[in-house]
């Protein structure tokens, strides 16, 4: 039985006070739901602790934004699985395609931050995906299959979620086609060992178009940039139909 996971990946958005008031608004919200569906922060490393402290009990899950491969060492601006885990957290994103684009990270890089995140306990959240470029090259099948081989080495499947994140869009406002996703989604399915790893779709996911996303039978959640730092948008998400 796959899971739904829904996770707000906020970026650099949020101080440790705008974090407490997104809590604030964000939390009720949540009592009204009564189905059973994983809900995650992906906050700032800043605020994960006070984000902590303050769900403790709660059913909302902590996710960090990357996590370094290394348990400790000179490796400045970096965080270990074991400062995660102290702070309670348990996800962590790897090989998001920001991270990919703009901090050089590899496929071999992101494979052995995965590698980490499960070592300490936590659960990586694969960010997969083609560039606009690639997409209209028809690699995409191959750009996918290439990233997943590499991405997925080693890995335990019982413990993983992949994201399917089209770059093209990301942050974009041009969200994939409902049943592209699907099917790109199914692809993704098909090369794994596990059929039971939730697979998530991203890209420009907001309240208009999440009940669409969510009826496709191949995709189990949303990792949803943008629409996550407001509460009001993040608790519909949540509540899709
Ligand atoms: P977006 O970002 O929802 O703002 O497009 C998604 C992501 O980067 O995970």
């Amino acid at each position: 039985m796959r899971k739904i996971v829904i996770a707000g990946n906020w970026k650099m958005h949020k101080t440790q006070a705008e974090s407490l008031e997104f809590l604030q608004a964000f939390m009720p919200e949540l009592e009204k739901d009564v189905e059973e569906r994983e809900v995650i922060l992906c906050a700032p490393y800043t605020a994960l602790g006070v984000l902590s402290q303050n769900l403790h009990g709660s059913r909302v899950q902590l996710s960090a934004q990357n996590i370094h491969w290394e348990e400790a060492g000179a490796y400045t601006g970096e965080i270990s699985g074991a400062m995660l885990t102290e702070m309670g957290v348990s996800y962590a994103i790897v090989g998001h395609s920001e991270r990919r684009q703009y901090f050089c990270e590899t496929d071999e890089t992101v494979n052995w931050r995965a590698l980490a995140a499960q070592r300490h306990g936590l659960t990586p959240i694969l960010c997969i995906g083609e560039s606009k470029q690639q997409r209209d090259a028809g690699e995409t099948e191959t750009v996918i299959a290439n990233q997943l081989k590499a991405g997925l080495v080693n890995l335990d499947l019982t413990r993983l979620i992949i994201a399917y994140e089209p770059i093209w869009a990301i942050g974009t406002g041009e969200t994939c086609g409902a049943s592209e996703a699907n099917r790109v989604i199914g692809l993704i399915r098909s090369q794994l060992d596990n059929p039971d790893v939730p697979i998530q779709y991203g890209g420009s996911v907001k309240p208009s178009n999440i009940d669409e996303i969510m009826a496709q039978p191949e995709i189990d959640g949303v990792l949803v940039g943008g629409a996550s730092v407001d509460p009001a948008n993040f608790a519909r998400i949540v509540h899709y139909q």
